[in-house]
């Protein structure tokens, strides 16, 4: 794993940007796995910014509410279209979240199980970390075998995400989610996960330098064989091994083409 701390969400933003558009240059019929989240939103404008050709590329989004349509202002296909697909010349119909309206919502995740493997796989997944410790909505607890399914959300999620939603106009948050699993996360060919902000300190070094549980599903990147983590400084504040993350960017000649983003 490839730890890169960056001096502020700023240049975290950029350096990611950078990875995707490089990964879309080298393939332009990219699978891309996409998270949803304030974390992402800077990233998204700033890719859409950078007038990539997206007209190839495919994506599966990690999870989206249950009961939520499409055109829900807090359905994260609305966020998606609003904060990326509609900026981008992506083909919209290359474009996949899980239908949280689905009448039949195992047989909705099966689907979308298949759809990824018709896909030949995701390439690049895009994660973030949420402060239960969740990938996707992967809570505490999901089994590192789990596939996309319906599950609950937990008290600190519900916290984490609640005030998007505008409870003096009706908007309820639901309680439950569909989700890539954790398994479905750990057999992209490519994981490249962004945090930044003090809150998520706590929960970054658990990921990162704890030991791998199911307790803390984001600690089972540790486990893949191509995994980039970028932090900013105020995410990285309680790493202990912070040396190592910053000589691991030093030395390798393979971050050579990054070095002017995060100098
Ligand atoms: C959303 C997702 C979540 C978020 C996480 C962080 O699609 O996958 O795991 O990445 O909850 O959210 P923010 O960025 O809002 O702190």
């Amino acid at each position: 794993m490839d730890i890169v701390i960056c001096k502020n969400a700023e240049t975290a933003e950029k350096l990611a940007a950078a990875i995707i558009a490089d990964a879309l240059a080298a393939k332009p019929n990219l699978t891309l796995g996409l998270a949803t989240g304030a974390t992402m939103e800077n990233l998204y404008h700033k890719l859409a910014d950078m007038k990539l050709d997206f007209s190839l590329c495919k994506t599966f989004n990690l999870d989206e509410y249950v009961g939520l349509p499409a055109e829900d202002r807090n359905s994260y296909r609305y966020y998606m279209n609003y904060h990326f697909f509609d900026r981008i010349n992506i083909d919209k119909r290359n474009t996949h979240l899980e239908n949280g309206v689905a009448e039949d919502l195992e047989a909705e995740c099966a689907r979308y199980e298949e759809m990824m493997e018709e896909a030949g796989g995701v390439d690049l997944q895009l994660l973030g970390i949420g402060l239960s410790g969740h990938i996707g909505f992967n809570e505490p607890f999901s089994d590192w075998s789990s596939r996309t399914r319906a599950v609950n959300l937990t008290p600190v999620t519900m916290a984490q995400n609640g005030p998007y939603f505008d409870e003096a106009k009706g908007e309820k948050m639901p309680n439950r989610a569909l989700t890539m699993g954790v398994g479905t996360v750990l057999d992209a060919k490519k994981l490249l996960m962004l945090v930044t902000g003090e809150r998520k300190a706590d929960i970054i070094s658990k990921a990162l330098e704890g030991p791998m549980t199911s307790m803390v599903s984001g600690s089972a990147i540790q486990l893949h064989p191509d995994c980039v983590v970028i932090l900013d400084e105020a995410a990285a504040a309680k790493l202990t091994m912070k040396d190592y993350c910053y000589s691991a960017f030093a030395n390798d000649p393979k971050w050579d083409a990054y070095r002017d983003i995060v100098k």
